[in-house]
């Protein structure tokens, strides 16, 4: 397991009649949640008739899936996921459905209900609504590396190019065969040996020109400086792909940041069951993943879901 700079977070641990929290068997700063069967079977059961075009087209419909999950787990479920993504000392959680279903429609239902627990999703323009599956496998054209298998995927943050808020990352896995590698990526910002000499650099709160990509369908430019603050906490947006310099020295502070980002120690590759899904707060953890291991027969399904916090 990566170390962390601080002792592994407990101040989050619970024990109650539907879930438990407790620590997560790869990284210090994380939780797992471990839901009870009988409360997603029943989650399952009482929302069998919602699919997911009916969640695509009725918004509330997804609160509506996060109330009756809380509402069946109890004892502070909502606010104990809460306040485990907003802690700065961790900000991430694993939870999963135990085994209880592979239904994929299921697995929309589930991470949707979570998701919304902490607030409402944004809307993926890759998708066209809140939320988006995507394959990686073998071969690919597409302009992005989100589906190129045997790539490293930098360290990056989401949202970087859509001027709505990005607080809440969700990734559920749905599939997996024929795949080795490919791990998920993660840094929490506090463990970032290079953290203060780029956050006070001058480019630091520079704010860059964000553009995307055609698969991306957002036509937009934002700007949006690398480095801001919630609370007196410094948090980060960056991604490589769709970050515009606009000199030499913009490219070389970009460029530095990336390396250094990458060279971290402390970054940690997390494995994800397929049933599972991960939380994080996007404002200071970062996310990328390893490469996969060249295969023709990989096939890895993943659901993401992004959104902001709900305001209490
Ligand atoms: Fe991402």
């Amino acid at each position: 397991m990566q170390q962390s700079r601080l002792a592994r977070q407990n101040r989050h641990y619970a024990e109650h009649a539907g879930y438990r929290i407790d620590a997560h068997p790869h990284h210090a700063r994380l939780y797992h949640v471990t839901l009870k069967a009988e409360a997603l079977e029943a989650f399952f059961s009482r929302f069998a008739q919602f699919n997911s075009q009916h969640l695509e087209y009725v918004p509330y419909a997804r609160f509506t899936l996060a109330q009756g999950l809380a509402e069946l787990v109890g004892d502070g479920f909502l606010a104990a996921l809460s306040a485990i993504v907003h802690d700065r000392d961790s900000g991430g959680f694993t939870v999963g459905v135990e085994g209880v279903t592979n239904d994929p429609q299921d697995y929309v239902k589930f991470g949707t209900a979570i998701g919304h627990l902490i607030g409402p999703g944004n809307f993926d323009a890759m998708s066209g609504t809140y939320y988006a599956r995507f394959v990686v496998k073998d071969s690919d054209a597409s302009d992005s590396y989100l589906r190129q298998a045997y790539r490293l995927f930098t360290l990056h943050t989401d949202g970087t190019f859509v001027d709505e808020a990005t607080d809440w990352l969700l990734m559920m896995k749905f599939e997996e065969r024929s795949a080795a590698g490919g791990e998920s990526r993660l840094l929490h910002l506090d463990d970032w040996e290079d953290l203060a000499a780029f956050a006070e650099h001058p480019l630091g709160a520079y704010a860059f020109t964000y553009t995307s990509l055609p698969s991306k369908n957002v036509a937009q430019e934002v700007l949006r400086p690398t480095f801001f603050k919630v609370g007196d906490k410094p948090c980060i947006c960056f991604i490589d792909q769709f970050v515009c310099p606009e000199t030499i020295a913009h490219a070389d502070w970009l460029a530095r940041l990336s390396a250094s980002l990458e060279a971290s120690p402390a970054t940690a590759a997390i494995p994800l069951p397929v049933g599972d899904l991960i939380v994080l707060n996007n404002s200071f953890w970062m996310h990328g993943r390893a490469p996969f291991e060249r295969n023709p027969e990989l096939h890895r399904e993943l659901m993401r879901q992004r959104g902001r916090f709900a305001q209490v």
